[in-house]
């Protein structure tokens, strides 16, 4: 009798340490929230799905071919529909265009071309409505070579003197030259000569766009009072553009800036690829400074409370560097530094591993506490269906809902909209007219900047002006928001679909999160959280129909899976079950599948797989022994 006595106590002692034993390993640990806490509070950007406007693009309510505050006004209750949260504006201030309002004239006024201060006003409440945030693009590293500051500090008024990066120069042989080799990310040398000034001045955009010289705090003060001059306009925080060009080296104690060295790679000279930027890229002052914009945002919240304000950072930088921006143990940054890896490690070929190595870099990388974000595109990028494959869409955005913390889409990318070929003679894009015929097409961002299509109407409903600012594609009568709202499972209904998704469940809020290939094909992400249901995401990035048994990478899920999101690849139904043992993918298909009973949404939870079955059988044994004893 002891020796069952002694079994049953083992087995007591076995079931409490269950709860290890049925652990799985998510490689993400979402601890920006107590796990399994439902109801802790999460920040609204937290989960957010953002939405970049281009504005010259979105629609153009005047009649002049350009997009404007109007025109996004009147279609805000699109994104809405969309089940977005928050938009960031790309520039909307007074600018000679230049970089199509990237060059700066004065930034506290609204450009004539998108309205008025008062139509942004309009928009501000029109959103306020909605419950739509708005976030403004903050330009620090350069103005346009038209704002008072640049003119005043070529004429040298005291005050201005130093707002920008001037140098007289190197004298070689009684020859002027610029002061270093540094090139423009746009071609050619980054110093422009100034004849009224008789200086260079750096530009590491075009040369309209002067680098402000953060090395004075009067500069540093005067942009902080820019972000303060929109906070108090009501905007809900900032997408900051090229934080890694912001700060530069300092000139040695000659007064000489270094020369950058070269990149063996690159043999065109003009080309920015052709050096190293180990001078004017990524300086470690530029992340204080990030920390410094996040402070003005936070001592407005304090002194005049509401939802928090935040900082998205466009940083293409080692990722290292990129999750310093994030903040410190001591130093809030960026809410958000813009994740950019499925844009820059990803392509066509790449298979199943490669997505998870991508997704799961950002992820080990994050520090504790901060929130992911997934970034597919933006008006500086490739359109996703071009870059990616036009048939892959879908799952990309069923990837980027369904991974943990915030994504970012941009305007198009929900309808499957593609690059535009854009012909030399209509090429307006500074990055490539600054180039030739032969080789613009590598550098022009236009083709990802056309006007958005709407309908199947004139300027695909755009615009009725008798030419736009760029062409329209010439797929606009396929993909437009009017014919996809009607197709059940167009782009757009898939993206709508997702996001009401993403908003009902507290798992693809706030669970643990498991990125795994099963196999060079086929990528799986599981989100799970105690007492709730497990989701799976599925895509078959191949173009092979594919069978999987899940539960060779996934043991604890149950024998059966609902279907809740498909595509229009899929065969199977939203509702349907499947076998977990033999799923079936079609092409370049993705679904997104659910746990059906509380019991497998426990026992998934990862925290006590075997307790519920295991512990009913011990505890009737116990009883059994009991009473056999007794
Ligand atoms: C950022 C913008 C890009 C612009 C550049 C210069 O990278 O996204 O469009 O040309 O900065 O401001």
């Amino acid at each position: 009798m002891i020796k069952y006595r002694l079994i049953a106590f083992l087995a007591v002692l076995l079931q409490l340490h269950c709860p290890t034993l049925g652990q799985p390993y998510p490689n993400y640990h979402a601890d920006f929230v107590g796990i399994g806490e439902h109801g802790g509070d999460l920040k609204w950007w937290q989960t957010a799905a953002f939405y970049q406007i281009y504005p010259r693009s979105f629609k153009d309510s005047n009649g002049d071919g350009v997009g404007d505050l109007n025109g996004i006004a009147e279609q805000l209750p699109y994104l809405k529909e969309l089940g977005i949260t928050a938009t960031w504006l790309s520039p909307i201030f007074t600018s000679p265009m230049a970089d199509f309002g990237y060059d700066i004239a004065n930034f506290t006024e609204i450009a004539p071309i998108f309205g008025t201060m008062a139509d942004f006003e309009h928009l501000m409440e029109v959103a306020k409505k909605l419950d739509i945030k708005i976030i403004l693009d903050f330009v620090p590293n350069h103005s346009s070579d038209e704002c008072e500051w640049f003119r005043r500090s070529a004429a040298r008024d005291p005050e201005f003197k130093d707002f920008y990066v001037w140098h007289p120069g190197r004298m070689e042989n009684g020859n002027r030259h610029p002061p270093s080799n540094w090139i423009s990310v746009f071609r050619g040398s980054a110093w422009q000569w100034h004849e009224g000034r008789q200086e260079f001045y750096l530009h590491q955009f075009v040369k309209k766009q002067p680098d402000l010289n953060y090395r004075n705090p009067k500069v540093r003060e005067t942009m902080s009072n820019v972000l303060r001059f929109w906070l108090s306009k009501g905007v809900s925080g900032f997408r900051i553009d090229a934080v890694p060009h912001v700060f530069e080296i300092a000139p040695d104690n000659q007064n000489q800036y270094r020369d950058e060295p070269r990149n063996d790679w690159d043999n065109d000279p003009e080309d920015y690829g052709y050096l190293q930027h180990i001078y004017t890229k990524d300086q470690p002052e530029t992340i204080d400074l990030v920390y410094s914009w996040r402070a003005v945002l936070d001592a407005f919240q304090r002194e005049h409370g509401g939802e928090d304000r935040i900082l998205m950072a466009e940083t293409y930088s080692p990722i290292d560097i990129v999750m310093q921006y994030y903040g410190n143990a001591t130093t809030e940054g960026a809410q958000l530094p813009f994740n950019f890896l499925l844009i820059s490690e990803l392509s066509n070929s790449s298979n199943a591993h490669a997505y998870e190595g991508t997704v799961l870099k950002w992820l080990q990388h994050m520090p504790k506490g901060r929130t992911a974000n997934w970034v597919l595109g933006n008006h500086d990028q490739p359109r996703v269906g071009s870059r990616l494959g036009k048939d892959r869409v879908d799952m990309l955005n069923m990837l980027t809902a369904t991974l943990p913390g915030a994504s970012v889409t941009y305007q198009g990318e929900e309808l499957g909209m593609t690059n535009v070929w854009i012909s030399w003679k209509d090429t307006v894009d500074p990055s490539a007219c600054n180039t030739n015929p032969s080789i613009y097409e590598q550098y022009s961002r236009d083709p990802e900047r056309t006007p958005f299509q709407w309908t199947d109407a004139q300027d695909a409903g755009f615009s009725n002006a008798s030419k736009t600012w760029l062409p329209i594609a010439v797929d606009y009568k396929e993909v437009n928001v009017e014919l996809e709202r009607q197709k059940p499972l167009s782009h757009l209904n898939v993206f709508k679909q997702l996001w009401q998704l993403r908003k009902q469940s507290q798992t693809l809020q706030r669970g643990e999160t498991e990125v795994k290939a099963l196999s060079d094909a086929v990528l799986a992400v599981k989100r799970y959280l105690e007492r709730d249901s497990t989701y799976l995401t599925l895509l078959n990035i191949y173009d092979g129909v594919e069978t999987i048994n899940l539960l060779q990478s996934f043991p604890d899920l149950p024998p059966q899976l609902k279907v809740v999101v498909v595509t229009e690849r899929s065969q199977v139904k939203v509702g349907d079950l499947v076998n977990s043992t033999s799923l079936q993918l079609q092409a370049k298909d993705s679904l997104v599948l659910q746990t059906t009973s509380s019991y497998y949404s426990y026992a998934t939870n990862g925290e006590a797989r075997f307790l519920p079955v295991l512990g009913v059988y011990l505890w009737l044994a116990q009883v059994g022994l009991y009473l056999t004893n007794r």
